[in-house]
């Protein structure tokens, strides 16, 4: 029999996305109407684990006041980080070496201390591979997906996708007219680490003629043909959309220098090589756009904030309802749950049979394949 809940903690981990907000506010307003009380833990599990860096605020109380307002900001008003693993949390050993240690004890012992009953973490796969590792030793724990890559299994879709592509849909529009303006080829390189979910909707969605996804690995010879053919129809310019993750057959990921904090390696680049080795193939002008972070930033949509409240609301339940372990995700109708454990460390890729990817096909899209 699971103890009643007086008093849950928030955690936000990983790359920030817009609706993180208004999960957290979501939480809030559903937890407190039940009488519980909420506490943010700061920047992931930074809050509890280096105390000196908060001394007064590393895990603080959040009343309907502290949310009042938040839901259609951008950001986390807890921040958050992809450094913090508890489970192998970087630390200065004396000889001044780096060594990762397993500091989740930290995390349990703290919450304890503060008499929290539960936590609901937010975040992408690392995220949630935290939260069930600390849910398999004994704290209840309830996951929120979120991620601009869309790339969690066993959801719908994360809150921060749509916003996401809708912007780069906005951006990719404003590169049509000076694109045909200077007849030119404009290469569009978007975020989305391994898998090819942001270049592949934000692509069709603003009319790109080729999109190249890691899940596709493309021939440069495709992408010039297909640039050669419009030229002859009288075509002079063309869209390519590149997500950062893709790369040639036979060819490695691009990547820049030092690794993003918490991730093997820094995707970014592809967007230059294409357009160097486009120009070179078809002796048209070539230039790059790399939307980068402007992806993670700025207010979510209505569909995500509405995910994001579901979502909120829905790990608030979870928890009264005695569930552990389990993720909220998105399905049809309704939200449901389903176990940390199918999540964990896994990838959503753009699957081959998809519908979607067969819309880009139907309507002439090339893939470089
Ligand atoms: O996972 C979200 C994401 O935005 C990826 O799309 C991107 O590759 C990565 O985070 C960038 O990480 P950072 O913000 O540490 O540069």
């Amino acid at each position: 029999m699971k103890t009643k809940i007086r008093r849950i903690a928030i955690s936000t981990g990983g790359g920030d996305a817009p609706g993180l907000n208004a999960v957290i506010r979501s939480v809030v307003l559903a937890a407190e109407l039940r009488g519980w009380e909420c506490y943010g833990i700061r920047e992931g599990f930074n809050g509890i684990l280096l105390p000196e860096r908060y001394p007064h605020n590393g895990v603080t109380r959040l009343t309907v006041d502290q949310v009042r307002g938040i839901g259609h900001l951008g950001g986390t008003i807890l921040g958050t980080t992809n450094h913090g693993n508890p489970l192998r949390f970087a630390t200065t050993m004396p000889d001044g070496s780096i060594k990762e240690i397993d500091r989740s004890a930290d995390i349990h012992r703290h919450l304890k201390q503060m008499d929290i009953d539960a936590l609901i973490c937010i975040g992408g796969d690392g995220t949630l591979t935290i939260a069930n590792a600390l849910h398999l030793q004994g704290l209840r724990v309830v996951g929120v997906p979120k991620t601009i890559d869309n790339d969690l299994d066993k959801t719908f879709t994360t809150f921060g996708f749509d916003t996401a592509v809708s912007f780069a849909t906005e951006c990719i529009d404003r590169l049509h007219s000076t694109a045909e303006s200077h007849q030119r080829i404009m290469v569009v390189e978007v975020m989305g680490r391994y898998a090819g979910w942001i270049a592949l909707h934000s692509g069709i969605a603003a009319n790109a003629h080729a999109i190249v996804i890691p899940e596709i690995p493309y021939d440069i010879e495709k992408i010039a043909a297909m640039i050669r053919n419009r030229d002859t129809n009288g075509r002079h310019y063309s869209i390519v959309l590149a997500a950062e993750g893709a790369l040639p057959t036979n060819g490695q990921h691009v990547v820049q220098e030092g690794a993003a904090a918490g991730h093997v390696e820094r995707l970014g680049g592809i967007g230059e090589r294409l357009a160097h080795d486009l120009q070179n193939l078809t002796g048209k002008e070539a230039r790059a756009v790399v939307l980068g972070h402007l992806l993670r930033g700025g207010s979510p949509t209505a569909f995500d904030r509405l995910s994001a409240m579901r979502f909120g609301a829905a790990a608030v339940r979870a928890l009264d309802e005695g569930h552990s372990g389990i993720m909220v995700a998105l399905a049809f109708p309704n939200v449901n749950y389903v176990a940390l454990e199918e999540v964990a460390g896994r990838m959503k890729a753009v699957p081959m049979d998809s519908d979607t990817l067969q819309t880009g096909r139907d309507i002439g899209i090339c893939f470089g394949d």
